[in-house]
């Protein structure tokens, strides 16, 4: 298993990925400009040779956000998304981040217990906000 940042080259691929994890994909432009922000730091997970996981964040002064993690089916459970996690934390403390904050929806109970695991903890609720469904703010402080 290789983690490694996002290129150009590697759109097609995430955002085949995308549209297997998500049921809301993003395009492939919307990946473009993604990765050409200054702020947007990408990477994307291999095994042999495939692309099997990818997350981005942004960096912005001492807050880092995490825009999006996902996680082939076939992939998930192995410990891509653990690692995924992990990269983009040193990520965002080397780029003199001091929290990382995200949003999830109620029901998706796999992401919770992920930024669970990796430290991340439930700061306040935003409700209705995924068409009518309550989405979670987490927040992970780094010391
Ligand atoms: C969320 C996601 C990225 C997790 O990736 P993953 O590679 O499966 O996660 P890991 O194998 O590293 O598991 C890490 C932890 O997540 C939790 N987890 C993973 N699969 C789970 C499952 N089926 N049920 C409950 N918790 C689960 C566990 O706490 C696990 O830790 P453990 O194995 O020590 O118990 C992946 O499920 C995914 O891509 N989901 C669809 C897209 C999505 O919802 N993204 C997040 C919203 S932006």
């Amino acid at each position: 298993m290789m983690i490694r940042k996002m290129t150009n080259d590697d759109i097609s691929s995430v955002s085949m990925l995308d549209s297997k994890a998500f049921n809301r994909p993003w395009s492939e432009q919307m990946f473009c400009d993604e990765i050409k922000k200054d702020y947007a730091y990408y990477f994307v997970c291999e095994m042999d040779g495939k692309i099997v996981g990818y997350a981005g964040i942004w960096c912005i002064y001492e807050t880092a956000e995490l825009m999006r993690i996902g996680v082939l089916p076939t992939y998930q459970g192995r410990g891509i998304g653990k690692q995924l996690m992990d990269e983009i934390g040193a990520c965002a403390k080397s780029q003199g981040c001091e929290r990382m904050m995200l949003e999830v929806r109620k029901s998706n109970e796999k992401a919770r217990k992920l930024y669970e695991k990796d430290g991340f903890s439930e700061i306040s609720v935003r409700k209705g906000y995924y068409d009518g469904e309550d989405a979670i703010i987490m927040e992970r402080v780094y010391k």
